[in-house]
């Protein structure tokens, strides 16, 4: 079980990551996992998208990424076999930013992932988030959030709303965003269960079955602006978790047993497989990820969210 304490609040923040050091050739940065508070599928659309509304938050679970500026090219280093070491979201990011500003200064990016892959927490959205903001500070583009935004939507669905953090209503693919207006300092507790396996976005948008009847994404907004946590833990909600259930044991069994968690109300994020409970306090918090880790659902971690 892993505990993170924030002392983030009072950082400089660029696209939702926290700024840990800068100089004039290096920036080093904490960029943020998030979870779907709201998720509602609301139709299929002809680029074979799906039409989401969707409430998204950042949390405190974060990888750290470094940017520095070299001679010449890019080399990307992510410390995880499993990403594509030559083509994933961080080098299309700089990709991106290379065609769009005809710059070729090298640069030399380094991530250390904390976050898992395919589990629905938007890592990889929120590194390449993080390289697009951090690239136009290093290279002094100061291209506006809009720009900046608008080349996230390019590389993913879930880019976009790390520059809207830490929370916000996402719609469409995941480029409209309104963001939320949060109570000064406010933060809520919870517990994530990471499982081993990932899953498919892709697959478990095909195995989801749409609803006529669409779940109202209002009371939980309204809940998260006036900082009820109460409320937002009973008025969470996910159109994804069936389909995620179906294709995942593992997730199935995380569900099951939250169902005797005491916690103010549970979920899967994203499209999995990774599934938080929200909770009252951070020792609740703290008492249910100690019973949780003994139960071989996966990493286990108490957090705090909407910072
Ligand atoms: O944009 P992203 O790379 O996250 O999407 C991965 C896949 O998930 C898409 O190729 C698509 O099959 C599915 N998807 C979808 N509707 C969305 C977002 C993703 O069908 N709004």
């Amino acid at each position: 079980m892993e505990t993170t304490t924030s002392t983030r609040k009072d950082r400089l923040r660029i696209a939702g990551a926290w700024l840990v050091e800068e100089s004039t050739d290096r920036l080093l940065m904490e960029s943020p996992a998030k979870i779907n508070l709201h998720l509602e599928v609301l139709g299929k659309r002809a680029d074979g998208f799906h039409e989401l509304e969707t409430l998204l938050a950042t949390i405190d679970l974060c990888d750290r990424i470094e940017l520095r500026r070299t001679k010449q090219s890019t080399e990307v280093a992510i410390d995880d076999a499993t990403v594509d070491a030559t083509d994933n979201l961080v080098t299309r990011a700089v990709r991106l930013v290379r065609e769009e500003s005809g710059r070729d200064d090298g640069v030399a990016i380094a991530v250390k992932k904390k976050i898992p892959i395919g589990a629905g927490l938007g890592g990889g959205s929120s590194n390449a988030a993080a390289t697009l903001a951090g690239l136009d500070r290093l290279w002094n583009l100061n291209w506006p959030i809009e720009r900046l935004g608008e080349l996230g939507a390019k590389l993913g669905s879930d880019v976009p709303f790390f520059f809207h953090a830490p929370a916000a209503i996402a719609r469409g693919r995941g480029e409209r965003l309104e963001p939320c207006r949060l109570k000064n300092g406010f933060a809520f507790d919870l517990v994530l269960v990471c499982p081993q396996v990932g899953l498919s976005t892709a697959s478990v948008f095909r195995n989801t079955k749409l609803s006529d009847e669409k779940h109202s994404i209002a009371g939980i907004v309204a809940a998260l602006e006036a900082g009820d946590v109460p409320a937002i833990g009973g008025l969470l909600f996910n159109r994804l978790e069936e389909a995620s259930a179906r294709l995942c044991p593992e997730v199935e069994r995380i569900r099951q047993a939250a169902a005797t968690w005491n916690c103010l109300g549970h979920r899967m994020t994203g499209s999995g497989s990774s599934y938080f409970a929200v909770c009252a306090s951070a020792i609740e918090a703290r008492a249910l990820a100690d019973r949780v880790a003994g139960q071989g659902l996966g990493r286990v971690h108490a957090l705090q969210g909407g910072l």
